[in-house]
């Protein structure tokens, strides 16, 4: 659409953006206004958890359920109307192609029915970008710093130049970060998604208890498919010899994988400043809400001299804060998709 159809939208001072996410299991909904979210609303499918893992068709069709309440909630929150919205933001991609569908039919529509721009957002861009929402006590990272984002479909490492200048350097040749914490899970009988809980056990486990191989590959690119195999042949074998081994064990076992993966992951970034130069880190994904990683980057600010970047808990998992800071970045670029813009489940940037 031309801009000047967008004029009267465009002269407005105080902006409103609506943020759509709806890439895999997720679906979100936010509102941004000058930096500062208003409303921050998640409906995760818990529909997955029977099956291990996310079912594509079931998720779309909870998208679709989920698309309208969940939109109107983070209206409701931001205490807006859609009237006064002043673009809306939703991820193209990457993702699952069902779920983006959802998303994208849905922001344009809406974007259509109310004459506002539509904004295109990369859903790794805005794992990166999520370190730009004003947050108390928080400041932003000065560029150029180096973007970690370990998720459970993505595990890399970007050179962040500037906002929307960014150059993935490392990146995982096999299964994300987030699938060896899932699958590990599954496999000592934990729920999906098992992250959280391996978090929770290793809390009070020894993580030298037991040795799990880390996987050799260049040195800024990742492997977590050994790791899960790993796992799988230690536990049968034990479980062979004392049928109780997992329960009797469980702690230190998941202590274990968390202390070979956080050193993993660590050893990557490692890398990655020896060959930029750059020590200002942040970090983004689902992932980042482990409490290792967390530390050990902690314990790097002060062993190492590194900045750390730790987003709010809100902001590591999938969300829609993080599609609405970059539409609000784009806005002010006046970066609008084309209305026949079409959702992607690969994208590169
Ligand atoms: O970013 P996210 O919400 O969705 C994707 O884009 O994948 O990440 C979800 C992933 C899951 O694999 C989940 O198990 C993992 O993040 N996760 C964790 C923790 N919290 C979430 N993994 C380890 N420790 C945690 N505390
Ligand atoms: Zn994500």
């Amino acid at each position: 659409m031309p801009l000047y159809k967008y004029l009267p939208v465009l002269a407005q001072k105080n902006c409103y953006i609506l943020g759509i996410e709806s890439s895999c299991d997720d679906t979100a909904a936010a509102v941004i206004n000058n930096g500062r979210i208003l409303s921050n609303v998640v409906a995760t499918q818990e529909i997955h958890e029977q099956f291990g893992g996310v079912v594509p068709e079931l998720a779309s069709r909870a998208h679709q359920q989920n698309i309208v309440p969940v939109v109107h909630q983070a209206l409701q929150k931001a205490n807006i109307d859609k009237n006064q919205l002043s673009a809306i933001a939703f991820t193209r991609g990457p993702g699952l192609m069902g779920s983006l569908l959802v998303g994208t039919s849905f922001s344009k529509s809406l974007a259509f029915g109310l004459g506002i721009p539509l904004i295109d957002v990369d859903h790794l861009q805005a794992h990166i970008l999520a370190h730009f929402i004003k947050t108390e006590g928080q400041t932003p990272p000065n560029f150029p710093f180096l973007a970690m984002t370990i998720s459970g479909g993505h595990t890399q490492i970007v050179k962040v130049s500037n906002y929307f200048e960014m150059e993935v350097i490392g990146q995982t040749i096999d299964d994300a970060v987030g699938e060896a914490f899932d699958k590990s899970a599954k496999i000592l009988g934990l729920p999906y998604p098992g992250g959280p809980l391996v978090d929770k056990f290793a809390q009070n486990g020894n993580p030298k208890a037991f040795k799990f191989p880390k996987p050799k590959v260049g040195p800024l690119d990742f492997s977590f498919s050994g790791l899960k195999t790993s796992v799988l042949y230690f536990v049968e074998k034990e479980t062979q010899k004392n049928s109780g081994f997992i329960a009797e064990n469980l702690e230190d076992i998941c202590a274990s994988i968390q202390f070979t993966i956080v050193e993993y992951l660590m050893d990557k970034l490692k890398n990655a400043v020896k060959k930029t130069g750059i020590t200002e880190i942040a970090i983004g994904g689902g992932v980042s809400a482990n409490s290792g990683i967390r530390k050990a980057l902690r314990e790097a600010e002060t062993k190492y001299g590194w900045k750390a970047h730790i987003p709010q808990f809100e902001f590591c998992t999938d969300n829609a804060a993080m599609i609405a800071i970059v539409g609000e970045l784009k806005y002010k670029d006046r970066n609008f998709a084309e209305s026949n813009v079409m959702a992607s489940a690969r994208m590169k940037f």
